[in-house]
């Protein structure tokens, strides 16, 4: 799928891997929704991109909201890339350091926001693209995002891990379910980025992480992530995959 003309969505696209991927979408020539939290820099992202980018506020767990910002990005033409990047972290721990259990409400929270929401992404998306004509032999292309974290589980990780591996499982399965609409779906799992998130980071902790990293050893660029998301949309040969994007790391357990 060409990124020249096209209308595209990223989520998230506010700031760190959302926003890097939409810069490098308007580069190319698509126009971008930045659909994220009306709390979030949206505004100030999109009147950074110029004007081939809007934001258009929206929980991603919410069907409602979800569905009037896709109406909103196909005011600029059908939507033909959905790259989903909303999401967070948590620190839970199954047994917690004063001997309570892990908060359910806790782990019910990054699984609404990371997995429900990206199905809730996918799901509304796809049907989007399933409506409009082919291109070139296909609809639309589909990236989610997903973590290290979903194979390299660390202490303190278990309701992210959870999320993000469910976000690998359903890779495959998505891509197989919309193969007779000529639909695609990877993920991407990153390593350790360097987004707004790691900026906060102390710089000898932030030393420390980059030296686990093999080979480069330093933080993933944001800018690396939106050149693969764009390749991912832009390669029609591609689907069905989950692609590491992390310099070698294997997570250690803590
Ligand atoms: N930064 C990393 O090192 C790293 C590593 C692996 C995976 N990831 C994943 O990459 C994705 C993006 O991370 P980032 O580092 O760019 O984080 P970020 O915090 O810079 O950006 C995430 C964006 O998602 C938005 N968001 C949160 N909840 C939302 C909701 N309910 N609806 C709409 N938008 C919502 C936030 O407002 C924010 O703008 C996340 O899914 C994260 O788990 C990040």
């Amino acid at each position: 799928m060409r990124l020249e003309g096209i209308s595209a969505a990223v989520t998230g696209g506010a700031s760190g891997l959302g926003l890097a991927t939409a810069r490098k979408m308007v580069k190319a020539g698509a126009t971008v929704t930045l659909i994220d939290l009306p709390t979030s820099q949206g505004e100030e992202s999109a009147r950074e991109l110029g004007d081939a980018a809007r934001f258009v506020p929206a929980d991603v767990t919410d069907e409602q909201q979800f569905a009037a910002a896709l109406d909103a990005a196909e005011e600029a033409g059908p939507l033909r890339a959905l790259v989903h990047c909303a999401g967070r972290g948590a620190r839970i721990r199954l047994v917690e350091k004063d001997g309570s259990p892990g908060e359910l409400s806790a782990f019910e929270d990054v699984i609404q926001l990371n997995l429900i929401g990206s199905y809730n992404a996918l799901r509304l998306g796809a049907a989007r693209m399933a409506r409009h004509e082919d291109v070139d032999g296909e609809r639309g292309a589909v990236v989610l995002t997903a973590s290290v974290a979903a194979f390299d589980g660390q202490i303190g990780q278990i309701a992210y891990t959870a999320s993000k591996s469910a976000i690998v499982g359903m890779t495959l399965c998505s891509a197989r379910d919309l193969a007779s609409k000529n639909i695609r779906v990877c993920t991407i799992a990153p390593g350790i980025m360097d987004t707004p998130l790691l900026g906060r980071l102390r710089e000898d902790v932030r030393q420390g992480l980059e030296q686990s990293v093999p080979s480069p050893q330093r933080l993933g660029d944001p800018a690396e992530f939106g050149a693969l998301a764009c390749n991912i949309v832009e390669n029609p040969y591609l689907n069905g995959e989950t692609i590491r994007l992390d310099g070698g790391i294997r997570m250690a357990p803590r």
